[in-house]
């Protein structure tokens, strides 16, 4: 197996590589630049070099065709993307990359025919409205979709193209539908505060949560595997699945933190907006569809990713730009 990854330098991305590699696997990134800080928290340099790097932007059709056709590629993990605050100040270039982008990624397979096994792409639990815009209890996958921003709306539309791509061309593809990952490498976007606190934690800084009410949180090795499951696992189709992580409130997060980082009690605080995603997912079809999947209870999670930050902290490698 030939894996390609787009935006695989990214925070889930450099999750499945070091899952790819420890499995194995032959593995290469599409992505804007080799930007290898968040894979360092968590892979060696050498493990780093073993990674194959095609340098392109995935809006760019042709160029991503020809990496898939050079490479021999057999499953592509699409990843790529622009994450809510760049697609609200420039919705343009969101589509551009969100939707454009994941066209392009099935357009490659189609160009490429009988090389590619699977697609996984990355949707979002965005394409959800608010919590109260559904009836109480887990939310059923096919529920009615209601996303209340460009990015989602760019994530539902990719959902139907992947439909119609194996109805007309029989690509097989997966779309997972993460909500809040967490854990080493995850520095960006609204969701990143829940782990940017866990720095902020150990390095002794205040920080404020910008977000409160419900989260549904999934930790970035979990959330790993799964991708890598439904690459592997025998399928044949256009699903799109919830993940369900743990149903918690933001008090829960800074409680689990102060319980990893004791000396942090009183440095993390949070505001009461409440994220317009509803969170109590149901995961039942995933697991009926692709098997048992890992789950990392949050005081676990929350605990390891203190661990590795203060491990590169005390190192002098940990990299604090996503504080300020
Ligand atoms: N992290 C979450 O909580 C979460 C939740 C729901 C959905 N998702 C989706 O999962 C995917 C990965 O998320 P992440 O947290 O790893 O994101 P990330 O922001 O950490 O990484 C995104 C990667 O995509 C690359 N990229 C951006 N524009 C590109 C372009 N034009 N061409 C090629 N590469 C480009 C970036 O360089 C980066 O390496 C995204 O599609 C995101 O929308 C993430």
């Amino acid at each position: 197996m030939h894996y390609l990854l787009t935006g695989g330098y990214g925070c889930i991305g450099s999750w499945i590589v070091r899952n790819l590699i420890d499995q194995g696997h032959q593995v290469s990134i599409y992505d804007l630049a080799a930007h290898t800080g968040r894979m360092a928290l968590v892979m060696s340099r050498e493990e780093i070099d073993t990674i194959g790097f095609f340098e392109g932007d995935i809006a760019d059709g042709a160029a991503f065709t020809r990496a898939v056709g050079d490479l021999g590629a057999t499953h592509i993990i699409h990843l790529a993307g622009l994450q809510v605050p760049v697609c609200r100040a420039n919705p343009v270039k969101g589509a551009m990359v969100n939707v454009i982008g994941t066209l392009n990624v099935f357009e490659a397979a189609k160009a490429n025919p009988g090389q590619i096994h699977r697609i996984v792409y990355a949707s979002s639990a965005a394409v959800y409205g608010r919590e109260e815009d559904y009836e109480t209890g887990p939310i059923s996958n096919d529920a009615p979709l209601k996303p209340l921003t460009h990015y989602g709306v760019y994530k539902q539309c990719n959902e139907g193209c992947a439909r119609v791509y194996h109805v007309e061309n029989g690509i097989s593809s997966i779309g997972l539908r993460p909500w809040t990952v967490y854990g080493p490498g995850r520095d960006f976007g609204l969701t990143s505060d829940p782990t940017k606190a866990v720095k902020a934690a150990v390095l002794g800084r205040p920080f404020v949560i910008k977000f409160g009410g419900r989260n549904n949180m999934q930790y970035v090795d979990d959330t790993a595997k799964i991708f890598i499951r439904c690459a592997e696992a025998p399928y044949d189709g256009a699903g799109v699945y919830s993940i369900r992580g743990e149903i918690v409130t933001v008090d829960d997060i800074v409680a689990a933190i102060e319980r990893a980082v004791p000396q942090s009690t009183g440095l993390i605080t949070h505001t009461d907006n409440a994220i317009p995603i509803a969170p109590d997912l149901d995961d039942r079809p995933l697991l009926d569809d692709i098997g048992r999947i890992p789950h990392t209870p949050l005081p676990e999670g929350i605990a390891h990713t203190a661990e590795v930050f203060r491990r590169h902290h005390l190192a002098g490698t940990l990299d604090v730009s996503d504080l300020t």
